[in-house]
């Protein structure tokens, strides 16, 4: 999931826009730590789980974390550079942050993350207020990169390992709702689809050790969380010393406790197998959501941009997901508008994929061409800007309106809600999700969070389900 930006629309869940937002850093470190850290994320859920791994290693090295950039010594941002306006996002916030800088004598700017990654030491060169660059990979290196900057020096870091998984660091939980955490299950992605940059920014694909993640869920769980979401660019290619794949991993996460509701993201069409639907089906609190990612509904396209399946691949696993979990199963995309020579015809084959599958939500984006990826060396990015917003409109439009009919179906059912907090239009009401990852709005009475609420679905929108709590049940 990456952060709203206005070129590449999408329709996000109201609980998606809140993840989206950047994070700002509560307080709660002991005194002891006497210099101030602000972090904020931007990009998928991934960065956002970085951002916890780097606020633990700098609270080892004496930092505590603040949400008021202007009483912190260090501004770290960590960047997506999935899109052109993702990386022009991070450049306005930096001239703001300049100002912010020159009142604060010896406060240090970092830039972290993919963009960081994919500009390098040129980052340096075109905002001269950065004192730190550092890649996804380098964050074990942080403390020291900002002891040279102390010193003066530019800190730079970008280099990529095949073994980084940070499996030994536990994350600082970063505003976090108590109630649902991710959990990074594997770095990196080998899959060089041609549009994108995150084979470059991220690297070689790596997998973590599975001891290390179902310890880690498990912790959370016994601290009161009741959600993990299992976080990979490819989860299905998870392996572990040729045992454990990604099927094994789901079920011994799944294993802690029924009540641990398991999601995890993304999955690739070429990979998902029916061995990990299986799974999901045999696990009542793995939820029945897969998020699964089309990015053009026409073989041709599909066949440049490299994603090694076609528009009949995807569909015959869209309808095994249907078959063995059903037709409730949630299931989202991610569609590309725009991309390189796609004709009238090829766009409307994205069309009429929505229509086919009946996608409960998407994000749809149009084409941005990233230098260095396959895509910009060997086509032409000869789609106008106005016909890539114009396909990418219609593209939404379709998807919004089978948004609402797909939320209009479960009106009158009862659907168990994991509470995740206060509404944000209304101290009087409670927000959660259902299996499929719908948001749901209720009246809070006398519900907590962390509490799984049977609620009866009452009306919606494109975006949320409303309801009333009926009863309270104990287990998923
Ligand atoms: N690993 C995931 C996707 C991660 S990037 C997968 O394989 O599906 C998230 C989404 O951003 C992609 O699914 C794609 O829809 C979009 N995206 C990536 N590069 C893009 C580009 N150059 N222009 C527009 N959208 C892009
Ligand atoms: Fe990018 Fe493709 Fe890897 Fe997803 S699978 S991160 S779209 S290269
Ligand atoms: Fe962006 Fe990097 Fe994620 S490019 S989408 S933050 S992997």
């Amino acid at each position: 999931m990456e952060h709203r930006i206005s070129n590449s629309l999408k329709i996000l869940t109201e609980a998606d826009k809140e993840a989206c937002e950047t994070v700002r850093v509560s307080e709660n470190e002991p005194v002891t730590h006497k210099k101030r850290l602000f972090i904020e994320s931007y990009g998928c859920q991934m960065n956002f789980a970085d951002s916890e791994i780097v606020a633990s290693v700098m609270r080892e090295a004496g930092y505590a974390t603040t949400s008021d950039v202007n009483d912190a010594d260090l501004i770290f941002l960590n960047t997506c550079a999935i899109r052109e306006n993702a990386e022009q996002k991070v450049r306005n916030r930096l001239v703001h942050l300049n100002f912010v800088k020159k009142k604060k004598a010896g406060a240090l700017i970092g830039i972290l993350g993919c963009m960081a990654e994919r500009l390098k030491a040129q980052l340096l060169e075109e905002e001269q207020m950065v004192d730190i660059v550092a890649g996804p990979d380098s964050y074990r290196d942080l403390p020291h990169l900002v002891l040279e900057a102390e010193t003066g020096q530019k800190g730079v870091n970008v280099f990529l390992s095949r073994e980084e998984t940070y499996a030994d660091i536990s994350p600082i939980r970063l505003n976090s709702n108590g109630v649902t955490a991710l959990v990074s299950i594997m770095r990196g992605c080998d899959n060089m689809c041609s549009f994108c940059v995150v084979p470059f920014t991220r690297g070689r694909e790596r997998s973590r050790d599975p001891f290390s993640i179902v310890k880690e869920a498990d912790n959370l769980f016994r601290n009161g969380y009741r959600e993990v979401t299992l976080l990979g660019q490819n989860v299905d290619s998870y392996k572990w010393q040729n045992q454990v794949k990604f099927a094994q991993l789901l079920e011994m996460v799944a294993k802690i406790s029924p009540e641990l509701r398991v999601r995890f993201s993304t999955s690739h069409p070429k990979d998902i197998t029916d061995e990990v639907l299986y799974t999901i089906k045999k696990y009542d609190n793995i939820c029945k959501y897969i998020h699964l990612p089309a990015q053009s509904g026409n073989s041709r396209v599909l066949d440049l941009m490299n994603r090694t399946y076609n528009r009949e691949w995807y569909l015959e696993r869209i309808n095994s997901i249907r078959n063995i979990l059903g037709e409730d199963c949630g299931i989202s995309h991610d569609m590309i508008s725009g991309f390189c020579t796609e004709t009238e015809e090829e766009h409307q084959d994205s069309i009429s994929l929505l229509e086919y599958v009946r996608f409960d939500f998407g994000y749809m984006f149009s084409y941005s061409e990233r230098p260095g990826t396959l895509a910009a060396k060997k086509f032409k990015d000869d789609i106008s800007a106005e016909v890539k917003q114009r396909r990418l409109a219609e593209i939404i439009e379709v998807q919004q309106r089978i948004s609402l009919e797909r939320n209009q179906r479960l009106i009158g059912t009862v659907q168990k809600v994991l509470v995740e907090g206060t509404s944000k239009r209304s101290e009087n009401d409670f927000t959660g999700r259902i299996d499929q990852n719908k948001k749901v709005v209720f009246p809070r009475e006398n519900f907590k969070k962390g509490d799984y609420v049977n609620v009866l679905i009452t009306e919606c929108t494109a975006a949320t389900l409303k309801g009333k709590a009926l009863v309270e049940v104990e287990a998923v």
